[in-house]
């Protein structure tokens, strides 16, 4: 099929919303005006629903190797749940292994979703290792790749964790290049400390998995990669912003002008500390990183969304099966394998709690989910957008739909859900325009 006519939607964009008629051909948007008479192979009628542009999730975990297993979403499984929720291209994380060169790195990751694609995707470096493997001149070479984003693990010690030394040097590489430095902000010497200490006072159950990681840890390591990126010259992004003690130094940055961004996730505005606490391992479903806070730094992420002292919200799905994966921590919540599901439900929640609950406009929405991840990672104005020129990433939403998410139903292969039996009205489904 070559032509696609929408017909009658309403067409919201970051910055605008009108009703329209959109005219795909070959896969790219050429026409967007008022009833346009023309003829195509295929004509949807998107009278009542809104066309958005397809939301890009810049943060992903797809069949990756972590926490002694493997995550339970492959690229099929991943986008295909992504494309049930309104998600049509997404930024996953290449993993460096220690020893291995960056090129080896993409060739593997790449070839891991070979076959499987049904949406488009990109990689961010997770750079692990400037001793062995990687060299600073193969690290400046990857934007040449498509590769634009560098990302380092200021915690996960002993697994991904990388020194100062390492985090500084590659924003030293990202200031010549371009790319964008992202860092998981947490100190993770101290946590390691804590951890350890936890344990031998015989506290096993999964809530201590945020007592060992204190948002104070969090903030320091955002307050440290800011200032070392200051020094380096490059532009930094910290991913999944969890609490107050994260958000007011990236507030802050933001305000002198510093080329400072942040992401939250949906988790954050939903869970809270008191879901680790669930009886018989069910707090363990919850264990992803940064932990469930307090409930009031929910407040606090609203704000920050709405305020753009935060710019981006994402899923960092990274699905482990709670029956089989999640349960080696039964009895240390050290070995329960950090990350949760997601990917088929940012639109939905964000949706209904921020826009229809009045937190959020819903241009703002658009701006979180689509439009600024699409801009920070090179790919607008292709996608995020909705324009002459834009692919043909376009989401028809109804504003009307009743849906209960629940496991039971979703596209990851995920056994639960963080939302199980949470009603929502909206529904999207993801879809390129032209199969
Ligand atoms: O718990 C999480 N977030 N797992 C995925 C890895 C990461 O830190 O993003
Ligand atoms: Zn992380
Ligand atoms: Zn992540």
């Amino acid at each position: 099929m070559s032509s696609v006519l929408i017909k009658g939607g309403r067409v919201v964009t970051a910055a605008d919303d009108y009703l329209a008629d959109v005219f795909v051909e070959r896969e790219r948007i050429t026409l967007i005006g008022e009833s346009l008479d023309v003829a195509a192979d295929r004509v949807i009628d998107a009278g009542g629903k809104y066309v958005l542009p397809g939301c890009v999730d810049p943060h992903t975990h797809l069949d990756m190797p972590f926490g002694g297993t493997v995550t339970i979403d492959d690229v099929e499984s991943g986008q295909t749940s992504a494309a049930f929720g309104g998600t049509t291209c997404h930024v996953d994380f290449c993993i460096q292994g220690k020893g291995q060169t960056f090129a080896d790195a993409l060739a593997g990751w790449r070839a891991k979703a070979e076959g499987k694609q049904v949406i488009d995707m990109g990689y961010h470096m997770a750079v692990t290792d400037l001793k062995e493997g990687g060299t600073l001149e193969d690290l400046a070479a990857l934007p040449d790749e498509g590769v634009t984003s560098y990302k380092l693990f200021m915690a996960y010690k002993g697994a991904l964790q990388v020194d100062d030394e390492t985090l500084f040097k590659t924003m030293e590489v990202a200031a010549d290049t371009g790319a964008l430095v992202m860092v998981h902000a947490e100190n993770g010497d101290a946590i390691d400390v804590l951890v350890k200490a936890a344990l031998a006072a015989g506290r096993t159950e999964p809530h201590w998995h945020a007592l060992t990681r204190p948002p104070e840890l969090e903030g320091e390591a955002t307050n440290r990669a800011i200032q070392l990126a200051r020094i380096a010259g490059c532009p930094l992004y910290v991913v999944h912003v969890s609490c107050k003690e994260s958000v007011e130094p990236i507030a802050l940055a933001r305000e002198k002008g510093w080329d400072v961004w942040g992401e939250t996730c949906t988790q954050y505005f939903f869970v809270d500390y008191s879901f680790l606490e669930r009886p018989d391992f069910e707090g363990g479903k919850y264990v992803y990183t940064p932990p469930p806070r307090d409930i009031a730094n929910q407040e606090v992420l609203w704000d920050a969304v709405r305020t753009d002292a935060l710019s981006v919200i994402s899923t960092d799905h990274c699905a482990f099966l709670w029956d089989g994966q999640k349960s080696l921590g039964r009895d240390d919540f050290s070995k329960i394998p950090n990350g949760g599901p997601g990917l088929e439900n940012r639109l939905q929640m964000i949706h209904h709690f921020g826009v229809r609950e009045g937190r959020i406009t819903l241009n703002r929405m658009v701006e979180l989910l689509a439009t600024n991840p699409a801009r920070l990672f090179g790919l607008y104005p292709r996608k995020g957008s909705l324009a002459v020129g834009s692919d043909a990433d376009i989401v028809i939403f109804d504003p009307e739909k009743r849906a209960t998410i629940s496991a039971k139903t979703h596209h990851s292969r995920c056994d639960y859900s963080l939302y199980e039996g949470t009603e929502v009205v909206s529904a999207a489904v993801g879809r390129r325009a032209v199969e």
